[in-house]
């Protein structure tokens, strides 16, 4: 007998109503939050994704049309491919620098070239700005914007029980992501300078394992976007000095 998505135990309730739907690759984690006032999802994962999205959700009561809010954590599609199948009833937030690129369908920045990524047309009915704050009634959800990875990176700080939806700004580790074609290593230094004054108990990427040790995290992070950083300047200074030596 084959094994469906929900016995593969990729649905986790991580902390009361707040559950990760584990990637189906080579989509994003998709994290639901149950609240008493709303229910929201944070990303989507890939177009795909949506027949596991719905699996899952029925196993908590929930149809699709019960999510009221849709959370982008940037514009690409590994993460917002689905969003669309919830138009009807939810609301689709990003930031505004996500959100410009995902309704102009811009192929390049949202990376919908890639295969199976290809979502088509998705209307982003709220344009979010760092601190806007998303109340749930039982959770609330700070958004702080962190450019680096692209330029309309948010990350969604929950300040009760201490916990960030990190998206692909930083991953369990303090791994970091690549710079995407809108990102910029400038930005993610600082939006990494900036998450590491936050107390975060525990960080929720889009990506790999929950890490129940931020703290460490933040700090490695940290020294990967300065050595990432210095790289960079270390390219563009041999770069620069190449092309004096042809003139
Ligand atoms: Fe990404």
């Amino acid at each position: 007998m084959s094994e469906t998505n929900a016995e593969r135990k990729n649905f986790i309730e991580l902390r009361p109503g707040i559950f990760q739907i584990y990637n189906i690759k080579p989509g994003s984690h998709v994290y639901l939050l149950k609240g008493t006032d709303k229910n929201v999802l944070i990303d989507s994962g890939i177009v795909g994704n949506y027949p596991v999205l719905k699996e899952y959700l029925n196993q908590v009561g929930l149809r699709p049309e019960d999510i009221t809010m849709m959370l982008l954590t940037h514009e690409h599609m590994d993460h917002a491919g689905a969003a669309g199948y919830f138009a009807k009833s939810a609301i689709i937030a990003a930031h505004r620098n996500a959100a410009n690129k995902i309704e102009l369908q811009d192929e390049f920045v949202t990376l919908q070239a890639f295969e199976n990524w290809r979502a088509g047309s998705i209307k982003v009915d709220l344009w979010l700005e760092d601190g806007n704050c998303i109340d749930l009634g039982n959770y609330q959800l700070q958004v702080v914007h962190t450019p680096g990875h692209s330029s309309g990176c948010i990350c969604l700080y929950e300040p009760s029980q201490r916990l960030l939806f990190s998206g692909d700004t930083v991953f369990g580790g303090g791994t970091l992501s690549n710079i995407g074609p809108s990102g910029n290593i400038s930005d993610y230094m600082h939006s990494i300078k900036r998450l590491n004054t936050l107390r975060i108990d525990e960080l929720y990427p889009g990506h790999g394992k929950v890490s129940k040790e931020p703290e460490q995290d933040m700090k490695k992070a940290l020294g990967y976007a300065m050595s990432l950083f210095e790289d960079s300047k270390l390219l563009f200074q041999t770069l620069a000095a190449g092309k004096q030596k042809k003139l």
